[in-house]
């Protein structure tokens, strides 16, 4: 297979799909038609800026089905509207009972591959817990681990306020899941270029997907570090040992709107 296909007609032969690669795969010529490089082409990472960056269309990445997704530039949010979304993109706690429709959180998972992830690798996939007799499953694994750590009076117990967690839990308050009718968990493998941080880009890209989407969402910590430490919950969640949970959130209709967004600090900030 090639690396790209050129349609000869419309390109315009400026160079902008060479400019913009960032691993130097593509070669172009004053006034030719854009070839693949000689050893270069072996790199390509599959960002396809090549295929985005051309203003008529002209190219094709070969490994891809599709070509270029048009961007309405009449749709692009301004300043003030981004900064709307990310200040009253809150964590929520409070879900209605019935799981939000399955075709408009596919939607919004499939938004989190335009996260950056390192060399592009897109290393992760999701496992979306979606009934809430399922998410109860995993709140009562997630739950079984913490009553180990208590008994065994670990420091992570302690940190992370465990005694009361599953005091409450038995006590029928679902503070690991908070009764949400769904749960997204995204995992990779264990090794790789910078898993950890793709999937907590990926999570952090749902988030506020979510929120655009007037879903509530909210990261579901106890169930990150349940998996870290206990197989059982990887079991549970349909996962091997060699799969590595990066982040998880519940997720559902709002039961609560905020009014405002909560005070915030300004950032901390050295300017060299
Ligand atoms: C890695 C991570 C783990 C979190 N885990 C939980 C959790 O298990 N339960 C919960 O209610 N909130 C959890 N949160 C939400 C934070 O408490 C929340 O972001 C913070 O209180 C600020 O509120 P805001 O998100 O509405 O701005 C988590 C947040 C992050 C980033």
């Amino acid at each position: 297979m090639t690396l790209f296909t050129v349609d000869a007609e419309a390109c315009a032969r400026d160079g902008l799909c060479a400019a913009v690669c960032p691993a130097g795969c593509i070669v172009c010529a004053p006034d030719e038609l854009p070839v693949p490089h000689e050893k270069k082409h072996a790199y390509c990472i599959e960002c396809g800026h090549c295929v985005a960056v051309c203003p008529h269309g002209a190219l094709r990445l070969d490994r891809f089905a599709s070509g270029p997704v048009s961007l309405d530039r009449a749709n692009r949010p301004s300043l003030d509207q981004v900064e709307w979304l990310l200040r009253a993109r809150r964590s929520m706690r409070a879900f209605r009972p019935e799981p939000p429709e399955r075709e408009l959180v596919a939607r919004l998972l499939d938004l989190t591959q335009y996260a950056p992830s390192g060399h592009n690798a897109r290393p992760v996939e999701w496992v979306m817990v979606s009934t809430p007799e399922a998410v109860r499953t995993v709140a009562v694994a997630v739950a079984q681990w913490m009553r180990g750590e208590v008994e065994r009076q670990t420091p992570l117990a302690a940190a992370l306020h465990l005694p009361g967690v599953v005091g409450a839990f038995d006590a029928g308050v679902d503070i690991i899941c908070r009764d949400a009718p769904m749960l997204a968990v995204a995992h990779t493998p264990a090794q790789g270029i910078t898993p950890a941080e793709d999937g907590v880009i990926a999570v952090t890209y749902l988030e506020l997907a979510a929120a655009g989407a007037g879903l509530g969402a909210c990261w579901c910590g106890y169930l990150c570090a349940a998996a870290r430490h206990d197989p059982r919950v990887l079991r549970v969640l349909g996962l091997d040992e060699d799969r590595a949970v990066r982040g998880a959130l519940m997720l559902g209709r709002p039961a609560r709107r905020y009014a405002a967004a909560p005070p915030r600090t300004q950032a901390r900030v050295d300017w060299l």
